[in-house]
């Protein structure tokens, strides 16, 4: 069929079995992140685009090509989708005075992001990302609760051939101290490495550890290592990190190139790899956007995990939602019981059966095949017959056994069948 219009490119509609896992991953998500101590966070998808530009950075990927602008009619007034949630939730942070709750403020959010990327395996122009951030703590326990958080969360739904890369930036001192290093070590391949090594070498060095191409691997392999210019406090706060990882024996591999593509990380930063696949999971450190949005100082730690790269692991290892947790349908079999059997729906919904039903479905074998189709264990079905002697049959689903029920104590007797 031809239609007029399509949708933008990179971006999905989610709709049949697909939307049964985003229904249920939310939940499981949901129920996880508030277990663990986060409140449940919701920001603008649209910002000032200065929230970005300051703290991401400017040289940064997303700021410099990635960001959905749109043009306001003020004057000045440039406002742009979402590429990340962090800067969003620390803006909110000031703006709406967390500062007067208990801290450090533990958040969490799961929400839509955009970036202008080229559409590919696992990249999207828009995603959905769970994100957590814990706001307001210097302590090393924060990094690591992070990072456990995200661990947890994946060997409860089955995954377990993960590894969490991680690596120390250090402090704004620590960092100057490097990348004049860094630069030194380059300058004198300057010739050599690829051209975007090049321009990253003037606007934004530390970038330079982030080089995918073949060509400069070696160049990489040799450079100046970021752990060595850890100052005293530095260091000692990622040695407790790590420490912390040791304790709960969670598998990570210290890799110093890692440097994310955010200018607002300092200290700890990692990612998280699912075996055999090139794109993380997740990712996530330590920042402080405080400094840049209000001249506060505001030490925070956070990561996100993309919902659609966490799709594809699932659908490799055959992770199964279960269709519905309803254990029961309810259905009538012809037209005159449908009211009635509407008035057990309801009266079964109040006393929290979670029954489920089609009346929009004349037949009866229309109606128990939808059934089927959920994996309801248990119908009741209504007829006429039943209708008269104030009795509803209950049927296995999966057995085709079947018995009566008396309607004047229905859920008692059920409550006692499918508990
Ligand atoms: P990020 O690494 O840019 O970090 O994104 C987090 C996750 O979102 C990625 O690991 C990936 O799973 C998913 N993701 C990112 N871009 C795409 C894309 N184009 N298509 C599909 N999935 C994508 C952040 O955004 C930081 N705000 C995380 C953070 C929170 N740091 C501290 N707190």
């Amino acid at each position: 069929m031809k239609i007029k219009t399509q949708r933008p490119r990179g971006m999905r509609d989610v709709f049949g079995d697909e939307s049964d896992f985003y229904l249920k991953i939310r939940d499981l998500i949901t129920n996880f992140s508030v277990l663990n101590g986060f409140r449940y966070v919701e920001t603008p998808l649209v910002e000032n685009i200065k929230t970005f530009t300051s703290s991401l950075g400017e040289s940064s990927d997303v700021v410099s090509k990635e960001m959905f602008v749109i043009k306001g009619k003020e004057k000045g007034d440039v406002l742009v989708l979402r590429p990340e949630g962090t800067a969003g939730v620390i803006r909110a942070y000031f703006e709406n005075g967390w500062q007067n709750f208990t801290q450090p403020v533990s958040v969490f959010y799961l929400g839509k992001m955009f970036r202008r990327e080229r559409p590919q395996y696992g990249r999207l122009r828009e995603h959905t990302q769970w994100g957590i951030e814990i706001i307001n703590s210097e302590d090393p326990f924060a990094d690591f609760f992070t990072i456990f958080v995200f661990f947890r969360f994946l060997n409860q739904i089955k995954i377990r051939n993960f590894k969490v890369k991680i690596n120390s930036l250090g402090c704004q001192r620590c960092r100057r101290k490097y990348r004049t290093q860094l630069i030194n070590f380059y300058k004198k391949y300057k010739n050599k490495i690829c051209v975007d090594c090049q321009r990253r070498l003037t606007l934004n060095p530390l970038r330079l550890l982030d080089c995918k191409n073949p060509q400069d691997q070696e160049y990489k392999k040799k450079a100046p290592n970021i752990l060595n210019y850890l100052c005293k406090f530095c260091e000692l706060h990622f040695q407790k990190v790590i420490e912390f990882l040791d304790y709960f024996k969670i598998p990570y591999e210290l890799d110093s190139t890692l440097v994310r593509g955010f200018d607002y990380y300092s200290r700890t930063v990692f990612e998280i790899f699912v075996e055999n696949e090139e794109i993380a999971l997740g990712g996530g450190g330590r920042y402080d956007l405080g400094e840049i949005m209000s001249n506060i100082p505001l030490p925070s730690c956070g990561g996100a995990m993309g919902i659609e790269r966490l799709k594809i692991i699932l659908d490799k290892i055959d992770f199964k939602i279960k269709k519905s947790s309803s254990k029961i349908f309810v259905a009538f079999a012809g037209e005159e019981t449908k009211a009635k059997a509407f008035e057990i729906f309801l009266d079964l919904q109040g006393n929290n059966f979670f029954p489920v039903a089609n009346f929009f479905k004349s037949s009866l074998s229309g109606q128990l095949d939808y059934a089927n189709k959920l994996g309801i264990k248990h119908a009741l079905i209504l007829g006429f017959h039943e209708l008269g002697q104030g009795t509803i049959i209950l049927k296995d689903m999966e057995y085709g056994s079947q018995e009566i029920l008396k309607l004047s104590n229905l859920t008692k007797e059920l409550k006692k069948i499918v508990g």
